[in-house]
Formats: structure tokens, sequence, C-alpha cells
């Protein structure tokens, strides 16, 4: 007599298999890690450049150390995004407290780009190299300099001076 095979039970729902599982994880291993490599890229596309230049703003100078219609020349550091670097540079301002507001002067003259100086004889900043000459609220007084002395964006917190981004250079000499 001929013996009946085994009934197999229908079998519908996928199993979990030993190999699924493996798969399953590796999958999730390569999610994780790609996941991991992406966010930073995400993150910088995604978060808004004025959330990142809050850092721009440092505090270059005391109120108190102010003097009417004197320039006074101070250094502070900065960091500054280069692709994936962030570089602190060192970098200065003429600070001046004039009637209506506080001025930070860039230190690059307007012409080629050469460290000028305040001269408290003349009571003007002047630059050595073509002989520009500039009156304390940055205009050009004298010399080939094709525009007033650039300027930071300033603010006033408490009694700290902080000094931000250039403006855009100002066309009126
Ligand atoms: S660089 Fe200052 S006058 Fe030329």
């Amino acid at each position: 007599m001929a013996e009946k095979p085994a009934a197999v039970a229908p079998d519908s729902a996928p199993r979990l298999t030993r190999r699924r599982l493996s798969v399953a994880t590796i999958h999730g291993i390569w999610a994780a890690i790609i996941a991991a490599l992406a966010a930073p890229s995400i993150a910088y596309l995604l978060i808004p450049a004025r959330a990142r230049r809050k850092n721009d703003w440092v505090d270059a100078a005391d109120v108190a150390q102010l003097v009417p219609a004197v320039p006074l020349e101070v250094a502070f550091r900065r960091n500054r995004v280069d692709g994936w670097r962030v570089v602190s540079e060192k970098s200065t301002a003429w600070v001046v407290k004039l009637p209506e507001e506080i001025v930070a002067y860039a230190p690059q003259c307007t012409h080629l780009g050469c460290a000028y100086h305040w001269d408290p004889r003349q009571t003007h900043f002047v630059c050595p190299c073509h002989n520009s000459v500039f009156s304390v609220d940055g205009k050009v007084e004298e010399g080939p300099a094709p525009r007033p002395l650039d300027r930071y964006q300033t603010r006033i917190e408490g009694s700290k001076v902080l000094i931000g981004p250039l403006r855009a250079p100002s066309r009126t000499v």
C-alpha cells in the first residue's frame, strides 16, 4: 500500500528566514551610513544663510573708549567659512564716534587697497601709497581714491560696539 504524502500547510505569509533578516540588517546599516554622510550637506543647504551669518558680528570696542571724532584702530578675530573649513582671521577696523552714529571703516584704502592711517595732526586719514586723504567721516578729500572709505555694519549692544559684515561700497566721493 502506497503511503500518502504529508499534507503541506498553505503558507501565504512570508516567513522571516535567517537570510531575510541578514539582508534587512545590511540594508539598515547602509541607510544609517548614507543618512550620516548626507546630514551635513542637507543642513548646509537648508539652514538659512542668515542664521549662519549671526556669527559675523564681533565685539570690537567699548563705547567708553571712544572720543568723539578721534578714530580708534581696533583688532578683532572673525570666523570665515572656506568650503568645509572654518578659518579664524585677524582683522582691524577704524572705529569713530561721529555726532550721529558710530562707524567702523575697513582698513584698506579704496584706491588700491593699501593700509591707511589716522594722522592726528592733519585730523585726516592718509594713505601713504598714492596720497589719498579721507575726512573723519570717510569722504575723499584728495588723491586718486574713487570712493569713500568702506564701512562695516555696526551696532551697539549695551556698552559694546559690535562689528558686522562689510556694507556695500558707497559710490559717492
Ligand atoms: S592705495 Fe591708497 S591712494 Fe592708492
